[in-house]
Formats: structure tokens, sequence, C-alpha cells
């Protein structure tokens, strides 16, 4: 109910308690005429009138421009009286293209009348502008104007209905493309319970939770958000009230929807046959539209969720082919296997975590980013491959030419993921691994290589993984030296913050070492 409708309620709001209900609301109908008589008549024709158990109100304007205002103002108003002949011959006609194409207005029904019945509009004006019918004022019975005011807003409610049927549907395409871009488990819930919220237009008060243990007595929370914040990965059964928890049970156990005026439960399918259940408080009660809605949305999600399961499987297939080839280019004094790359990979990951808890890094650092880094830094020496083994075997240091051959494997390898890249459609851990690849050993003074990069032009990924290789490189035994000792190599990543490593890297490289209490 808008404002404008509270206020119009007041006005009229019956004293004594024989008024009509006022949880039921009235069907409002605009009378658009210059003579006082007609709306006094009009109104007491269809004093008594309701349709669908609803009773109907009067808005009363007197002219064209008078009628515009209200129709601006309350676009609720279901049907239209209105008078062809008032400040000028034809006033009432010019109103009807202003409410259709000026107020955009498709939705209300208008049923023309006129004192002059030859003065009937031109075919034109009745198709072109949706005009439901057309009645000389001495058919103004109550038989009459009934009938034709049932037709009106039976037609009204059709068309609202499909309006808001077709809102409810492009919300729900907008919602789905928002799902399939997820690809984690519990990112992907907390999108289920933001768009279903969003679909329905009610608040976002509620969880999403799947079955638990074998026996499946119990279920376990997913997302949760507003009386139910923080339950996130609790029981079902010991964290929400007990009548609930017993409704959400019964819908994952029968497989079917659940609505009171509490609370409604959909049921999640999935075509392997995984269950979810979304719970959402509406705070009212959903009515049939709203339902089917929601159930629309429910079986896109359900798919989302079979999207979620594939795409896990083939991520977990696709890192372990990564692990395979990042293998080949590990220093080959390590044991092979791919340890150091995955170690890496995992630190790196964390630092990002814990650069986005900082605010200057924070949009930097978004979930693509968190994504691409995890499997684009396992990449990042690749183009080691290239590099002879008398080169990356030698126990001593390395003379000029040596040096220079080494140094190559930034630009090789980013070459190698840039081509492949180019084979995988938009942003992808491949062209991210390149960049990685092409600036890890650039310093944040400028003196690193291959190009010489300096502070932020250097970009972030790279700046991570550089402090994460060196700890890592520094932590291990090469042939050529033993382990440092994890103390001394915090020291040197100390020592290289503002002339070897971005300061801020190292804070977040700090942050997580204390997180791993390997600072003590
Ligand atoms: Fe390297």
């Amino acid at each position: 109910m808008t404002m404008n409708d509270d206020f119009l309620f007041q006005e009229e709001a019956p004293a004594a308690a024989t008024g009509p209900d006022p949880a039921v609301k009235p069907w409002l109908i605009l009378i658009v005429d210059d003579d006082q008589e007609v709306h006094a008549m009009t109104r007491l024709v269809l004093k008594k009138f309701t349709y669908r158990g609803r009773p109907v109100k009067f808005l009363s304007a007197y002219s064209a421009e008078e009628a515009m205002e209200i129709l601006r103002q309350d676009p609720g108003i279901a049907m239209i009286l209105l008078d062809v002949v008032m400040e000028t011959d034809d006033a009432g006609l010019r109103l009807v293209p202003r409410i259709r194409e000026e107020l955009d207005n498709d939705a209300v029904r208008i049923i023309l009348r006129t004192g002059q019945p030859g003065q009937a509009p031109e075919d034109h004006v009745i198709h072109g502008y949706d005009i439901n019918d057309y009645k000389a004022k001495t058919e103004l019975t109550a038989q009459k104007l009934g009938t034709a005011t049932v037709a009106a807003l039976r037609s009204y409610e059709h068309i609202v209905a499909l309006d808001r049927s077709r809102r409810g549907m492009e919300r729900i395409i907008e919602a789905s493309s928002q799902l399939f871009n997820l690809s984690a488990v519990d990112r992907f819930a907390e999108a289920v319970l933001r768009e279903m919220a969003r679909v329905l237009d009610v608040p976002q008060d509620g969880f999403v939770c799947v079955p638990r243990g074998s026996q499946r007595a119990d279920a376990q929370i997913l997302a949760a958000a507003g009386r139910h914040a923080g339950l996130g990965g609790m029981p079902v059964n010991s964290s929400v009230p007990p009548a609930l928890a017993a409704r959400t049970m019964a819908v994952l156990r029968e497989r079917r929807h659940d609505y009171d005026d509490d609370a409604a439960i959909l049921s999640l399918r999935t075509a392997d046959g995984r269950d979810a259940a979304v719970c959402l408080h509406p705070g009212r009660t959903l009515d049939e539209l709203e339902r089917r809605l929601g159930e629309v949305l429910a079986g896109k999600i359900s798919v989302g969720f079979d999207n979620l399961n594939l795409y896990e499987r083939l991520k977990k297939a696709h890192k372990a082919s990564v692990i395979a080839l990042a293998g080949l280019a590990e220093y080959k004094d390590q044991d092979g296997g791919g340890d150091h790359v995955l170690r890496l990979s995992r630190l790196v990951t964390e630092m990002a975590f814990a650069l986005r808890a900082e605010a200057a890094y924070a949009e930097q650092v978004t979930d693509e980013f968190l994504d691409l880094i995890t499997m684009g830094s396992m990449l990042y020496d690749i183009g080691m491959v290239g590099v002879p083994d008398r080169i990356t075997l030698k126990p001593g240091p390395l003379d000029e030419a040596e040096t220079a051959l080494m140094r190559q494997h930034c630009e090789r390898g980013a070459a190698i993921l840039d081509k492949a890249s180019r084979m995988v459609e938009g942003s992808n851990y491949l062209s991210f691994g390149a960049a990685i690849s092409r600036a890890h050993h650039e310093r944040w003074d400028g003196s690193g290589y291959p190009a010489g990069l300096k502070g932020t032009d250097i970009p972030l990924a790279a700046r991570i993984v550089a402090v994460a290789d060196v700890f890592d490189s520094l932590t291990h035994k090469r042939t050529f030296r033993d382990a440092v000792p994890l103390a001394g190599a915090l020291a040197e990543i100390e020592a290289g913050s503002g002339t070897q490593f971005d300061p801020a890297v190292v804070a977040a490289f700090f942050k997580v070492m204390g997180a791993r209490g390997r600072l003590r």
C-alpha cells in the first residue's frame, strides 16, 4: 500500500465497527467528470459493489489536468470512468494517450462516458489506446455500470498479475546469472538466500541448509541471515527454534515446499539426488504468484547446485593437471610431486585473504582474484622448464651468461601461459598466471627483472608471489645450501620490505605467519 493509499483511507475510514474491514484493500476507481452530479450518482449506484470480496473506493477529478495529477500520485488506480466532453469537446479523449504514454500506465482500465451519444470516438482511438468500453451516461444504471466494472476490474487484475509475473521472471533470470557465476558452495548458498529474498521482495531473513550425516537426521546451515545470522556451519536441530527445525527436516525428508505465516521453506533437489532447503521469514503471507515465483527460482537453484558439483569436480581434475604441469618446472633439486607449488599457492592465497581485510586492498582482492591467484600462482615458475639443468642444478653462483639465461624463465613462462590463455574466453587463471610469471622477480624499488617495474606498476598478484617464493625457497633445502632456519627467513623477508617487497604484502605475510602460529 502506498502512503497515498493510507492517506485516502484515513479520509474516509468509518468510525463505526460495522464498517468495511480495513485489511481488505479496495479497488480504486477514478471518476473524471466536470459534472458534480455524475460523481454523486456513480458513487451512489456502486455504493454496495464488491468484486472478489473487495469493495470499491472512489477518487474524483473534475478536469483532465486534475485527473493526470491524481493518476501520477497513485499508480494503483484500477479503473477510470472518463467523461469525453469537459473543458473542451474532446478533453477526455485527449487524456487517454497521455495516461498510456506520458504516465506509461498500461494497466488502468478506461471506460469512456458521454452525455452526447452521437459523439462516439473514432475506432482508432478505442483500439489504439486500449479503451475498455464506451457508455452513454444514460446507461448509468447499477446493473449496467456494475457489469462494465466487473469486466474492467477482471481485466485489470489479469494485467497486473501478468506484469508482476513478468517482473518476477526478470528478477529470476537476473538472479540465475548471479548464481551461476559462483563457484564455492558457501558463497553460492549466500547468494541463494539473497536472490530468493530479492525475487520475493522480502527481507533477507532465513537460512539455507543441507542434510548432514548418513542418517540425514540433522542438517547443516550453509548460509544464514537476519534472525539466524551467525549460524553458518551450525546444525539446524540445535540452533533454530525446535518447531522450525522440525518443519525444515520434514521439507528435506519429504521433498516438498512448506508455507505458513512465519516461514516459507522451499525444497531444492538436484539431479544427482542431493537435497537442500531454503527457509525465509517473509514477514507476511506469500500469495499464490509469489509462491510460484519462489518455486521457479528453487528449480533454477537446483540446476545451479548441480552445476556447482560438476564445476567442483572439474576444478579438482583441472587442479591436478596444473599441479602436474607445475611439477615439471619445480626446482629439480627438490622432491618432485608438486609439494612446492601447492605450499606456495596455499601461502599466496592466505596472504591475498589477509590483504583483502585491509580497506585499501579490499577492492582489488575480489572473489575472482582469490579464485585466479590460487591456480595462477602454481604456474609462476613454469618457464623454468626451458632453463638447462646445468644452470638450475649448478651448486655455486651463476656467471653473467648463465644469469641472463636463468632470468629468461619469466618471459618464457608468460609466453607459454599467454598462448594457452588465448584458447579460453575471458579472464582466466592462465592469463593471470602469465602476469605473475612475467613479474614475480620484479622488485618494489624498481631494481628487479625483467622489466624493472616499480611499486604498484608490478601486478599485485606478482608482488604477493614474490614474497611467498622467497620465503618458501629459503625455508627448504636446495642443492647449493641447507634450509635457512625460520627466524632467519622471517628476518630476511622483513628486511626486504620497502626495497624488494611491497610493505603491505609483507605485512599480510606476517599476519598469515602469526595466524599459523609461526611467530612465537
Ligand atoms: Fe622464478
